[in-house]
């Protein structure tokens, strides 16, 4: 990945250019991140590693089978799930969010196994929440393990870019060590295995679910926006599937196969398993500027921090003891932010729900 922090040389410059390069910081930062990043994956089509999870007659194949909507109308809302189980991976698909009016949508790309272990079950979330015209698409990530439900690990965020203008890569990386969760390649979370967590990691294997559904009671500013069906259909488009790792049978994992060895090897060797130090230096540039929530810094909900929970410094004089953003960073990014709806509230200022997958 380019180092997105390379244009500093340019400093040198005049005093004009510099004041223009400041003016514009964010968004050339915004563009060499987005730009530089995203993994050069080998895809594989729908029908080679999904099948459709509900609503069947709202999943809607592209005709070269390498693309797939997922649609949420008055009737339902859809899902596909992968077709195997992974022991551990790497799980990646462009995707492209509904416009417009989406209050009370809920995107999710998530790797599970809650069909299989009810009580005790694994779960990595990527979630994606609609929000009313004209203000952005937010987005979660949480991490379960061992029916840890009652421990949430919420992160929520904003993203640099557009979510409905385009495809974006998100991806989720997951190996004993460690779990990365990227966006077009920055990666943007990264929890390590530590053996305080004990079951609270992830450890068994899970499916890779993609779903669009309504969450109107919770989803946008905590259920005052519900989804509008006057604005039906809700599409949600999905392309170039990724799913690496060891495809198995769920209890299966305890075999452990020669085959299986050498995937979660192969794993561990792939560009995307370590974060480069350009890529920390992204990272750091993605948390200092649209992380909005963490539970880390929420003191009120865990006075006794949760232990994977690294505390940086930068990033934790942003927040309030509720782990959510005090009111200057509050300010600051909003300041940043271009397309203002005057007189609605911002969304940031929502309070917290946690996520009912
Ligand atoms: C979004 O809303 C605008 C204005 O309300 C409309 O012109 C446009 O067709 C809508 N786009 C979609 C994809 O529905
Ligand atoms: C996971 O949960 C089950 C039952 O809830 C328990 O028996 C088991 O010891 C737990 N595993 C770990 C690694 O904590």
């Amino acid at each position: 990945m380019t180092d997105p922090f390379k244009f500093s040389s340019s400093f040198s410059l005049s005093k004009t250019s510099s004041s223009i390069i400041i003016l514009f910081l964010p968004l050339i930062l915004a563009f060499s991140v987005a730009n530089a990043a995203a993994f050069k994956l080998s895809t594989i089509s729908f029908d080679d590693g999904y099948t459709p999870l509900f609503a069947d007659f709202n999943i809607h194949r592209s005709s070269d089978g390498r693309s797939a909507n997922l649609v949420l109308n008055r009737h339902a809302g859809s899902g596909f799930i992968s077709s195997k189980y992974y022991d551990y991976g790497f799980f990646s698909a462009k995707i492209k969010l509904p416009t417009n009016y989406t209050a009370g949508v809920v995107v999710a790309f998530y790797a599970s196994n809650g069909d299989v272990f009810e009580k005790d079950h694994d779960e990595l979330d990527i979630e994606f929440l609609g929000n009313i015209e004209g203000k952005p698409w937010r987005f979660q990530t949480n991490v379960y393990g061992n029916g840890s439900t009652s421990r949430g690990r919420e992160e929520r965020y904003h993203l640099w870019f557009d979510p409905t203008n385009d495809f974006h890569q998100y991806s989720i990386f997951w190996t004993s060590k460690k779990i990365i969760f990227y966006v077009d390649g920055v990666p943007i979370r990264e929890v390590t295995h530590n053996e305080a967590m004990g079951g609270d990691y992830p450890s068994k294997p899970m499916s890779l679910y993609a779903t669009i559904w309504d969450a109107s009671s919770w989803a946008t500013m905590g259920g005052r926006y519900s989804v509008r069906y006057e604005y039906e259909p809700f599409i949600s488009k999905f392309t170039d599937f990724v799913l690496e790792g060891c495809a198995v049978y769920p209890l299966e994992q305890l075999l452990d196969s020669l085959d299986c060895r050498e995937k979660k090897a192969k794993l561990q060797l792939a560009e995307y398993a370590d974060i480069t130090p350009e890529g920390r230096q992204a990272m750091k540039w993605f948390r200092e500027r649209y992380i909005y929530y963490s539970y880390c810094y929420d003191t009120l909900r865990y006075p006794v921090l949760l232990p994977e929970c690294v505390i940086i410094p930068s990033e934790q004089v942003l927040f309030k003891e509720s782990g959510r953003l005090k009111f200057e960073a509050l300010t600051r990014r909003r300041s940043r932010r271009p397309r203002r709806v005057p007189g609605q509230r911002n969304p940031i200022r929502e309070s917290y729900r946690q996520a009912d997958t």
